[in-house]
Formats: C-alpha cells, sequence, structure tokens
C-alpha cells in the first residue's frame, strides 16, 4: 500500500481531485468509483470548482457509488442519492444515464444486488476508486467480519456505524438499520484506489491499518492484497 502524506484536509481533497481529473483528462470514458461521508465533501468542491474554472469535461464519464441506505427512498434528505445529487452531480455534466447508485427501494433486493454486480462488470471495473475508512476499519458498508469474497451484498450497519452516521439524522432512531453495499470482492476489482483518511478521528484507524496484515476483522487492510492502493492520510489522522 503506498501512502501520500499531506498537511490537511484541504490538501487531501485538493490531491484527490487532481487524481480524478488527470484520469478523466486522459480517459474521456472512464468510470470512476465514488463514496459518500464526510470524507470526500472536500473532494467533490474542488471537483464542481474543476468543472467550473479548468473546463475538465465529464460527459462521457460513468460513475459507481459505493452504497445506499435501504429503506430511505432516492429523494430521502439523508439517501446517498441526494448527497450525490447535492453534493456533485447536479453541479457538473455527468450525463444521468451513467450515474450507478445502488437503488436502496428496489423491491427485491437480492436481485437488485445482482444487478449492480453485473453492471459493474459490464461497464466497470473502475478505472480509480474513492474510499474513505470507517473507525472499525469497514470499507464502503462492509463491516469487519466481511468476507474477502464478498459481492454487492446487504447488510446490518454496525452500530459504531449507525452512530457515526447518526449526525446526519434528527435521532440515532431515524438511522437505517440496513444498507445495500458493494462488496470487499467489488472493490478489489477496480484498477486503482485511493483510500481517504483525515482527522484526528481516524487516527486510530490508520494506526491499525498501517500495522495489521490483512484481516476481515479489519476491511480495510485487504485491499493490502491489491496492487495499486495509495492511502491519502493528513497530519491529523497520523500521516
Ligand atoms: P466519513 O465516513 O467520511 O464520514 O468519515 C467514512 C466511512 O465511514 O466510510
Amino acid at each position: 500500500m503506498n501512502v501520500v502524506s499531506v498537511k490537511d484536509y484541504q490538501e487531501l481533497s485538493e490531491y484527490t481531485c487532481n487524481e480524478i481529473e488527470r484520469v478523466v483528462r486522459s480517459t474521456p470514458h472512464s468510470v470512476l468509483g465514488l463514496a459518500t461521508g464526510g470524507t470526500p465533501l472536500g473532494t467533490y468542491r474542488e471537483m464542481i470548482n474543476g468543472f467550473k474554472e479548468r473546463n475538465v469535461d465529464y460527459r462521457h464519464v460513468t460513475t459507481f457509488n459505493l452504497d445506499e441506505y435501504i429503506g430511505l427512498g432516492r429523494d430521502h434528505p439523508q439517501s446517498y442519492y441526494t448527497y450525490m445529487m447535492n453534493n456533485l452531480f447536479k453541479h457538473i455534466n455527468v450525463s444521468p444515464e451513467n450515474i450507478h447508485i445502488p437503488n436502496g427501494s428496489a423491491e427485491e433486493m437480492d436481485s437488485e444486488c445482482l444487478r449492480y454486480e453485473r453492471l459493474i462488470e459490464e461497464i466497470g471495473p473502475p478505472d480509480l476508486q474513492i474510499l474513505g475508512i470507517g473507525s472499525n476499519g469497514h470499507i464502503g458498508f462492509n463491516e469487519p467480519g466481511t468476507s474477502i469474497t464478498s459481492e454487492t451484498h446487504i447488510v446490518e450497519l454496525a452500530e459504531s456505524t449507525r452512530k457515526a452516521n447518526a449526525r446526519y439524522f434528527s435521532s440515532l432512531d431515524e438511522v437505517p438499520q440496513h444498507a445495500i453495499t458493494m462488496g470487499i470482492q467489488s472493490i478489489l476489482k477496480s484498477k486503482r484506489i485511493l483510500l481517504l483518511a483525515s482527522g484526528s478521528h481516524k487516527a486510530k484507524a490508520v494506526k491499525t491499518l498501517l500495522e495489521c496484515l490483512p484481516d476481515e476483522q479489519f476491511p480495510a487492510s485487504v485491499l493490502k492484497g491489491h496492487g495499486d492502493v495509495t492511502l491519502v492520510v493528513d497530519e491529523s489522522a497520523g500521516g
């Protein structure tokens, strides 16, 4: 695993945006794997600036998002669909038909998992996948113990994940119990991965990641088995 240490959140966001823009400029039909949560918000802000000020063109780009809550509905203010629209997609020229986010309101969730994984196979895999890291080491919504062979699947969210995400809801009770997520195996199909960690609340996870052997009990560590992963970490997260 390569490590890029940056000063702070702004530098992390600029570095990540720069890597994305490099991929998009060199391969106009590139496939991007995108994440939600607090960490990529700065990257998306920089991408919007790049679209407006540096003429970065997303017209032919395809995107895959990692995960979605089950039971919120796509127009719910806290759905990841809404997050992606508000924080990135409606501000750049990506084509709506090229945007892929798991459907957390599908009638048959098992079929939805298969459909999504097939789509990744057919159109993907991402040239570049952006990932955050949970304090318990989760990537996407792959909680500790998730099999390295997992593809897109339904998960029960860990209590620590629901608590971490409760800040976006009016109470913990409103945070969904389940989600649909690309699996570890699906994520490992990406050609290149940037794992982002910012802030002192991520320092323990970063330390564990750097010190441990690949272990399903700490999902981010299995990325060590992938040939092209870069941890982008700022000083407060231990970089
Ligand atoms: P965060 O979440 O970016 O909001 O810290 C990362 C994660 O839990 O995967």
